[in-house]
């Protein structure tokens, strides 16, 4: 371990073609696009270094992974080390952990999708404090059309029965959020997972081997934090708004990598 390191290191999946945001997405990748004043990438990647992370692997496609040094390059100008990895077809999420294993290198993870925004008061210190995970920590938001997401099933006494991919009739409100805490077992799980009818490797699966073994903690996230994903032209343009809004009205940064660093003292 070195000063970067803490046991727990920082996965950005920003893989995938973007098929839903063409012809937008057909020269540039996804989390490249603009949130109002940044690029996509910025918000997870602040995300988990409010989580205190520091060690990071960034995948991507092959083609894209020079515009994403191009911006972010090794890291050390926001104290932090990226590596960087590609994902050679969109294999699904779980594929990450197989990517990321040799990165990983035994060691436990934060794993979050590069077009998931997260904003909340006092998430990266909630963050912080659950990184260190036994099993898996995945966690629960409840949204208007679940069916877009992995979903949440409870039983009467709020115990997690399930989590179904996409499901057309949802079981619950509450959908997965892009980002997920796993100990050091995540590698080994995702390779024995099974692709699914869309034939990818699905994190809902890899979810739910830890729910199986009875190790799979689900936390409702607090109406206080906000979560939105930018797959649609609609979410994309509603994110911009929404950090412009809460910028423009608390005077505050929203996924400023940089401020953030220097919050932490890093640079
Ligand atoms: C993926 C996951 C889904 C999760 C969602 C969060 O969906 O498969 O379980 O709820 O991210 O953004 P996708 O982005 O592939 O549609």
């Amino acid at each position: 371990m070195d000063s970067y390191t803490n046991g727990v290191k920082g996965i950005i999946l920003a893989g995938g073609t973007g098929t839903r945001l063409y012809p937008i997405t057909r020269a540039v990748s996804k989390q490249l696009l603009p949130i109002y004043d940044k690029p996509m990438i910025f918000y997870p990647l602040s995300t988990l270094m409010l989580s205190g992370l520091r060690e990071i692997l960034l995948i991507t496609t092959p083609h894209d992974q020079d515009a994403f040094f191009r911006l972010l390059g090794d890291g050390t100008q926001f104290g932090i080390r990226i590596t960087y990895v590609v994902q050679d077809q969109p294999n699904g999420l779980a594929e990450a952990l197989i990517l990321g294993e040799k990165f990983l290198d035994g060691e436990k993870c934060a794993l979050i999708l590069g077009d998931n925004l997260f904003y909340g008061p006092g998430l990266g210190t909630h963050l912080q404090e659950n990184t260190d995970v036994n099993g898996a920590l995945i966690f629960a938001y409840q949204v208007s059309d679940p069916s877009a997401y992995g979903v949440v099933e409870f039983d009467d006494t709020g115990a997690v029965i399930s989590i179904e991919e996409k499901p057309a009739v949802p079981k619950s409100s509450y959908a997965v959020p892009g980002i997920y805490f796993y100990d050091e077992r995540a590698s080994e799980f995702a390779h024995h997972l099974k692709p699914s009818a869309r034939d990818e490797l699905e994190i809902t699966a890899l979810n739910n081997a830890y729910l199986e073994r009875g190790e799979l903690r689900v936390e409702v996230l607090s109406r206080a934090t906000t979560w939105l994903d930018t797959g649609t032209y609609e979410s994309l343009y509603e994110a911009g708004g929404l950090i412009r809004t809460l910028q423009h009205r608390s005077g505050m940064r929203i996924g400023d990598v940089e401020q953030i660093a220097r919050d932490q003292s890093w640079i």
